[in-house]
């Protein structure tokens, strides 16, 4: 199947990408020092699909993940929400910075797709 391959310098700290791959949204963010602490600072335990950052990162700065809302499958809208991520318009979904659903009608966190930084780091292979 088809691979896309993303330069990760072409993103800089505190901004999103969305490329588009298999007919959907892939939302890739480079995240800032603030937003990884943030991100690690929640208590998964209160979480309603509980993971933790690390679960849902290969690197701290990369958070990659379908830009597909797990309730209905709209494509939320980043840098909104009340959680400092994403929000979901057509119900009310908000995501955290970790693409980790917070609040709103969806089940699930955003879903993380399979990818891999290539050899010599400079891009994102999804
Ligand atoms: Fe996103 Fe319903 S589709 S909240």
């Amino acid at each position: 199947l088809a691979k896309i391959e993303v330069e990760m310098g072409a993103i800089p700290e505190g901004k999103n990408l969305i490329v588009k791959w298999r007919g959907k949204p892939v939302f890739i963010r480079h995240r800032t020092p603030d937003e990884i602490d943030e991100a690690n600072s929640v208590d998964v335990k209160s979480l309603r699909d509980p993971e933790t950052d690390d679960d849902r990162v290969q690197r701290p700065e990369w958070l990659v993940m379908l830009g597909v809302c797990t309730h209905l499958g709209c494509v939320p809208i980043g840098e909104a929400g009340d959680y400092g991520g994403w929000f979901c318009p057509c119900h009310g979904s908000h995501y955290d910075i970790s693409g980790r659903i917070r609040r709103g009608p969806a089940p699930l966190n955003l879903e993380v797709p399979e990818y891999s930084f290539n050899d010599d780091e400079e891009k994102i292979v999804i």
